[in-house]
């Protein structure tokens, strides 16, 4: 009997018998795909783990993360998964919006095009929002699409970045130009994480919160209101009811229309003038919820101004991001962001959107309008309402 015999499989028999098309009709192609997957929310690292391992099922795990998110959490993730016999490799990339490029992305490719790592092994996104954005994007061209996971380390990732399957990196023109829609395996999304983070990013994380309550859920903007405290004192059943809240509006939102076929999308709510501000402002000084914070009380001016928003709701909706301690006037953000310029780079976006911008115009909690018609002179008033000298 030779050696060999043990581990050869039995020959797999492929059998087709195609008919030829007839007649000179386009022949048609489909490739139809569906991706479903969970998100966990834990409370502690130690869950977080044992999530990992089921989901990572004997795969090899290319770890990504930045160097904050190494120093804090590291150690423990990476001995948990060698005690669990994982083989593991990491790259850690600089901290901050800047490492979203098509710079660090190309590096990954290089490290992993180096690596072990196979099609069916598995990236994990180990950070906030710039590393599953960056670290999906790699995973979905590195092999023509590789499986990955999203650990998300910050509020904000943890609430929105996590999830849905956007990645992307930014261009100096414009943010999240380069990109693609890859849905992970599944989220890990543990609240204990959050606590090494700053109280600044708490707060962002809150803005896009706040963003899904105005637009989408009544009961959540209720949920806010009475946990707020508690969530800026990092109370772990606030915070696990936060991040449980708004992965559900999310994941439905999402469900809805996966690929962004309508270009009519509520969870744009405060990004037409968020994104701006941050490309203007460099980004870097502006975090991401914060710019969005802003971006939420101009557009909500732009709805009351035009009689769709009762003010009770502007009172509201700018009280509740003020409670946050998110900017609400123009005195608190960077002085390079001027009307003039957020209108210039407002203008780059609507030529890359084939002329048109758009608009979430809030009704009140739970309804929204989309509109492309508001002017450049309705955003320029609504900018000054919110502090900035008429121009
Ligand atoms: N893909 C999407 O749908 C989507 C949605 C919203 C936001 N985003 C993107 O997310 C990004 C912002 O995400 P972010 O605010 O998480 O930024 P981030 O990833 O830069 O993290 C913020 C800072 O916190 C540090 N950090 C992260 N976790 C930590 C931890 N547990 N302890 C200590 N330090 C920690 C990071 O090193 C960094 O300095 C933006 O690029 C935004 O465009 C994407
Ligand atoms: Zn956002």
């Amino acid at each position: 009997m030779p050696a060999c015999t043990e581990t050869t499989s039995p020959a797999f028999v492929v059998r087709d018998a195609f008919p030829l098309p007839t007649g000179g009709d386009p022949i048609h192609a489909r490739a139809v795909r569906c991706d479903e997957y969970d998100i966990h929310v834990t409370r502690t690292a130690d869950q977080a783990l044992d999530r990992l391992v089921e989901l990572l099922d004997g795969a090899k795990v290319a770890v990504v993360s930045d160097e904050h998110v190494m120093d804090e959490l590291g150690p423990a993730l990476l001995d948990g998964l060698h005690a669990r016999d994982i083989d593991v490799i990491a790259s850690v990339l600089p901290a901050g919006e800047r490492s979203k490029s098509l710079q660090q992305a190309t590096r990954l490719w290089h490290w992993l095009a180096e690596s072990p790592i196979a099609r069916r092994d598995v990236l994990v996104s180990f950070g906030g929002g710039v590393i599953c954005d960056t670290a999906g994007w790699v995973a979905s061209a590195f092999m023509r699409g590789i499986p990955y996971l999203n650990v998300p380390t910050t509020l904000l990732a943890q609430v929105d970045g996590a999830l849905g399957g956007k990645v992307a990196v930014n261009h100096p023109l414009a943010k999240n130009l380069l990109g693609a829609f890859f849905q992970p395996l599944g989220v890990i999304s543990n609240v204990s994480y959050v606590a090494t983070t700053s109280d600044r990013h708490i707060r962002a994380g809150l803005a896009e919160c706040i963003k899904k309550a105005v637009i989408a859920s009544p009961d959540y903007a209720d949920l806010i209101e009475s946990d707020l405290d508690a969530i800026l004192a990092r109370d772990g059943d606030a915070l696990e009811q936060l991040v449980r809240g708004a992965s559900a509006i999310k994941a439905a939102l999402i469900e809805r229309d996966p690929y962004e076929d309508d270009l009519r999308r509520p969870l744009n709510f405060g990004h037409t003038i968020g994104h701006p501000l941050e490309t203007v402002s460099g980004y870097g000084p502006l975090l991401h919820g914060e710019a969005v914070a802003f971006g939420m009380v101009v557009e909500s001016r732009i709805a009351a101004n035009r009689g769709l928003m009762d003010p009770g709701t502007l009172v509201r909706i700018v009280g509740l991001l003020r409670r946050a301690q998110l900017p609400t006037t123009a005195a608190e953000l960077p002085p390079q962001i001027t009307p003039d310029a957020v209108i210039a780079a407002m203008e780059k976006v609507r030529q890359i959107r084939a002329g048109s911008l758009r608009y979430v115009l809030p009704i009140r909690f739970g309804e929204s309008v989309i509109a492309d018609d508001v002017t450049e002179a309705e955003a320029r008033q609504a900018l000054h309402e919110s502090g900035y000298a008429a121009s």
